[in-house]
């Protein structure tokens, strides 16, 4: 298989046509498809055309219609196909160090629905990972307790648990368009970006276990394993509300490289604080200000000052396909689809302009809506053929509708890196080709 060129999609949406076929397509060669190109319904015109013309592809049955498949656990643990090879988490030579304990951005342009899998899902990791044995993995809980506990994975898991599904977002996620950067593909602007069904003990259980001091204790301090002194404060208030410590993501154990056995989940809130290898929880009663929330992860504001705990990610949304790196080979219907969350709650409407934002119309949402989790939009296109513009706005249950660009750069300029969650602009030309762009 050709190696894939890095951050592009070799898979334009619309097609599983051959590289040589593309080319046809493109350059409007190719005999039945041809016509079909340039009728109104292209897809059906084209579906069409096969039957009655004689696609091979059809009529010529090959050797997997009368052979021998594979054995049944040929692969103890299942893999993709090989045709799905160039889907993969990729760092980016552009954005970050390549090779180091860094960023590696999910593919968005290739998922469907609103789960991540797990062997995509994107990493973060300021220290790089480890696969921590679980039988020696200790979480310990103290601070302003009645009694501090150290707690061994199996005592964990046979506490009550639950299962919820909830998007995690790094709070650099589309920080490069704050300086005018477009970046090329959706897996670079958005790809620090996933949503799984996390299944673990509620921190509530667990402090009522150790009798937190009701009085006194106001925040907790979230502690990481690994050598990155990775330690985050959070209100207790949400740490009683809906913060897990999970063992599972998406049915099964962790990934190492997203913290096994132990990390923390914490809906909506900025994936920083989705402390992983999770070793420590210490009750107090005033913010720690470790490094990770009074020099990294705050915003610097047009007037010089920082804005520290900014942790909720606001809603945003972005279309995933088509996007940047993508072409549309055809005229006619498109299915335009993208992601919406917000980390206050559900979504409740996006709306999708392929004019720049002069006109909207509302998509269609998936359903179930679940809040702090992402949501799937459809709607419907009828390319002409002329440049467009794409975009979608999100908005929240709280009536908050996601930002232009421009609105947000007013009010925070063009100095952060984080919380962005402006409206992403994705251009398509007359060739057909996707790029970013800042309108
Ligand atoms: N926890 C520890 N212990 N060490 C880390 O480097 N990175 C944080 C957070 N938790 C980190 C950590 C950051 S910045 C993010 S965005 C998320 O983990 C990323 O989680 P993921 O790698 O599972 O996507």
């Amino acid at each position: 298989m050709a190696t894939p060129t890095p951050g592009r999609v070799q898979r334009a949406p619309e097609n599983f046509l051959a590289p040589a076929d593309i080319a046809e397509v493109a350059a409007g060669r190719r005999g039945f498809l041809r016509a079909a190109l340039v009728a109104a319904s292209a897809g059906v015109a084209a579906t069409a055309a096969r039957a009655s013309q004689g696609d091979p592809a059809i009529l010529n049955l090959p050797e997997h219609t009368r052979g021998l498949g594979q054995p049944v656990a040929a692969r103890a643990y299942g893999l993709p196909s090989k045709h799905e090879e160039s889907l993969q988490r990729r760092e980016s030579p552009g954005l970050t160090r390549v090779g180091a304990a860094s960023v590696s951005f999910a593919p968005l342009q290739g998922f469907f629905g609103i789960i991540t899998p797990n062997g995509l899902h994107f990493e973060r990791h300021h220290q790089g990972w480890w696969d921590i044995d679980p039988t020696r993995h200790r979480l310990m809980i103290n601070g302003l307790v009645k009694e501090a506990r150290v707690y061994t994975m199996d005592d964990l898991m046979r506490l009550p648990s639950v299962s919820r599904m909830h998007f995690i977002e790094c709070g650099a996620n589309t920080g490069m368009e704050w300086g005018n950067v477009a970046v090329p593909t959706v897996q670079y602007t958005h790809g620090m970006l996933s949503c799984c069904e996390f299944t673990g003990v509620p921190l509530s259980v667990l402090l009522d276990e150790c009798g937190f001091d009701k009085k006194r204790g106001k925040f907790v301090l979230a502690e990481g394993a690994d050598g990155s002194s990775m330690t985050r404060t959070i209100p207790l208030d949400r740490a009683l509300d809906d913060v897990i410590v999970a063992w599972a993501m998406n049915g099964e154990m962790l990934r190492p490289e997203n913290g096994y056995p132990l990390r923390l989940v914490v809906p909506g809130i900025q994936g920083v604080s989705w402390v992983k290898w999770l070793r420590r929880i210490e009750v107090g009663d005033k913010p720690w200000g470790s490094k990770d929330e009074v020099l990294h992860y705050v915003d610097l504001m047009p007037d010089g000052l920082h804005r520290q705990y900014t942790s909720i990610q606001e809603c945003k949304s972005v279309i995933t396909t088509p996007s940047g790196g993508q072409q549309l080979l055809q005229k006619g219907f498109h299915n335009v689809s993208g992601i919406a969350w917000s980390g206050r709650g559900k979504v409740k409407r996006v709306d999708v302009s392929f004019d720049g934002g002069k006109n909207w119309q509302t998509a269609r949402l998936e359903t179930p809506v679940l809040t702090k989790c992402l949501a799937r939009f459809n709607i419907g296109w009828e390319w002409k053929g002329g440049p467009a513009i794409l975009q979608s706005r999100a908005m929240d249950d709280t009536g908050y509708v996601q930002p232009k660009l421009r609105q947000l750069r007013e009010v925070r300029g063009a100095r952060s890196i984080y919380h962005n969650n402006a409206i992403q602009s994705w251009k398509v030309a007359e060739s057909g080709e996707v790029s970013n762009v800042q309108v």
